[in-house]
């Protein structure tokens, strides 16, 4: 494929800017592997998490021409020859250097979310539940806690002052799977997501859910199904809306 414009972000919490960089790209790669050229062949210290290269860990979340990706899972052949492709860190988390984000947030909405509680008397390995239950929520097992959720949703992404009071669509998931669970006796987990996690704060722009590399409909599956057991329809148009425009 041969030499390639990169822009990539530089810089660190005091400020940064985008540089310029021509980056020599092979056939079938990854943005990830022109990252890696390029910290081998002109750049030995461009920061940039990431783990697997196999869109399994969910360390590799960037933004790649403003868009929110995984970078391992963003082959090269995607933007167009002449393109320039630009690079910049999540934005909705603190930078600590270049591509690489503090994520502090989403631990501490996890802290936050009440763990799973079996019922009183049941010991762990007398667990038992139906299939049936543990095909329910599987799809939100898959989640690989790459926050590319939490830094796409528009509620937290320009609004810091937001953060306090919202947990954001991975950990509404979490809710939902707990909710789905026949064994879990903590509490409701519907009334403590709408009292408690701010999913009243979702007008259900399902921006998560287009970018989720796992693909979970996150908005469909999760969070307008649980919205509708906390609200009356009747005095929620966005809930009636969402079904029409959104559901397929
Ligand atoms: Fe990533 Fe999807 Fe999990 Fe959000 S729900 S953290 S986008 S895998
Ligand atoms: Fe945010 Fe997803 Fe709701 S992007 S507003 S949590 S549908
Ligand atoms: Fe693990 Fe990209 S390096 S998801």
């Amino acid at each position: 494929m041969g030499l390639r414009n990169f822009k990539v972000w530089r810089g660190d919490a005091a400020g940064g800017e985008l540089k310029d960089y021509q980056v020599d790209v092979n056939e079938g790669e990854v943005v990830l592997d022109v990252i890696h050229r390029l910290q081998a062949t002109q750049e030995p210290d461009l920061a940039c998490r990431w783990n697997c290269k196999a869109g399994k860990c969910g360390s590799c979340s960037m933004e790649i021409n403003g868009m929110p990706r995984l970078g391992c899972m963003t082959r090269m052949s995607t933007f167009e020859e002449a393109e320039t492709v630009t690079v910049t860190p999540l934005r909705a988390f603190p930078v600590i250097r270049d591509l690489v984000t503090d994520v502090s947030f989403n631990y501490t909405k996890a802290r936050e979310t009440p763990a799973f509680a079996p019922p009183a008397g049941v010991a762990p390995g007398d667990y038992r539940m139906q299939q049936i239950d543990v095909e329910r929520s599987q799809e939100f097992r898959k989640c690989i806690e790459c926050f590319l959720c939490q830094n796409t949703c528009h509620v937290v992404r320009d609004h810091e002052e937001n953060k306090p009071a919202f947990s954001g669509p991975r950990f509404f998931i979490r809710a939902a799977e707990l909710d789905m669970h026949p064994l879990d006796a903590k509490t409701d987990r519907k009334e403590y997501a709408q009292s408690a996690m701010g999913l009243g704060m979702c007008n259900i722009t399902k921006c998560c859910t287009e970018v989720c590399p796992e693909h979970i409909k996150i908005t469909d599956n999760a969070i307008i199904p649980m919205k509708e057991r906390v609200v009356d329809r009747r005095y929620d148009p966005l809930v009636w809306l969402g079904r029409k425009i959104f559901r397929r």
